[in-house]
């Protein structure tokens, strides 16, 4: 059974070529950019398909709204911005590109675990404002230190055999993949409580559900080294934002690097003392902006939107 698509709304700046790839198969696309939640609900209705990254919300309103919607599209890995179990009731499909940014998400991670331990960041700002400040910002070499990764599939392996390549020392938590997998990328399995003792550097890439929401907590920092240093280029609301502002200003936590926060933008005091810790680099999650990536995922969310166009190609459960 194939899927009536015959126009899709994409938003949040998917790449130009997912429209062109659709276009180019009969699949009439617009590409907005920046639309209001009041202007998606009112013009949500007259679409089969939206196709969105993570600023959208997706929520039941908006399914409830989309009265001819047939799938929602996630351009990215990441579908908890997608009220999946509304669509799921509502009989829409829900689809994503789970592996179509991984590397870029890696090099991010890698880039912000050297320019944290490096302290590139408050250094550029010094000199920038006229401070020739070196023996402030003295670092430490990575090689020899022990990176513990939440989170082994396509990204976190990929973190696994680049900061491998650094000298460190890669331990991982999966319940998802054997000690033996592991091995293959240089990690070495591992259960969470023989973890927190032995990570110099945490790392995360978990999906954000139920069970992993709030997974680094002030539990969690109490069992890890002192000057234990955070890296979140997954998910906001897998570490708690009080605990880890708590643990910074304790100096419990030496370092964070953060990329994705519990509400995107941030709007809350608390995020923002986070933000501008002197302790932290923040970026706004840009974890999978790049060329390369935009690229693939705009190419393998077009493609499987014209397939389910297809007749032959979709099952219903
Ligand atoms: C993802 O889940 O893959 C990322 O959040 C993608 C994005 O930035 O849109």
């Amino acid at each position: 059974m194939a899927l009536n698509i015959g126009s899709v709304l994409i938003l949040d700046g998917v790449g130009q070529n997912c429209g062109e790839i659709l276009a180019q198969n009969g699949i009439y696309a617009t590409n907005t950019v920046k639309i209001t939640e009041e202007e998606l609900l009112r013009t949500v209705s007259v679409y089969d398909a939206l196709v969105v990254r993570s600023a959208t919300q997706v929520t039941k309103d908006v399914l409830d709204a989309g009265k001819e919607l047939k799938v929602v599209a996630r351009a990215g890995a990441g579908v908890d911005n997608i009220d999946v179990g509304a669509a799921a009731d509502k009989g829409i499909c829900v689809i994503n590109a789970p592996g179509a940014n991984a590397l870029s998400a890696c090099e991010m991670t890698c880039g912000l675990i050297m320019t944290l331990t490096r302290h590139i960041v408050p250094a550029v700002s010094a000199l920038r404002d006229g401070r020739w400040e070196r023996s402030k910002y003295t670092g430490t070499e990575v090689n020899g230190r022990t990176l513990a990764i939440l989170g082994l599939g396509r990204v976190g392996r990929e973190v696994a055999v680049r900061m491998h390549a650094f000298g460190m020392k890669i331990i991982g938590y999966d319940p998802f993949v054997t000690a033996e997998q592991c091995e293959s990328f240089h990690c070495t399995k591992m259960e969470l409580d023989e973890i927190w003792p032995l990570a110099e550097y945490i790392t995360l890439h978990t999906p954000l559900i139920e069970s992993t929401r709030n997974f680094i907590n002030a539990d969690v920092f109490k069992r890890c080294k002192k000057g234990v240093k955070i890296i979140n280029v997954g998910r906001g609301g897998l570490i708690n934002e009080k605990d880890l502002l708590d643990a910074l200003n304790s100096g419990q936590v030496g370092g964070a690097a953060i990329d994705v926060f519990e509400q995107e933008p941030p709007t809350d005091p608390l995020t923002w003392q986070i933000i501008k810790h002197p302790s932290v680099i923040a970026t706004p999650h840009l974890g999978a902006s790049t060329k390369e990536a935009q690229l693939r995922v705009g190419q393998e969310i077009a493609e499987q939107l014209v397939n389910l166009a297809k007749p032959g190609t979709y099952t219903t459960p």
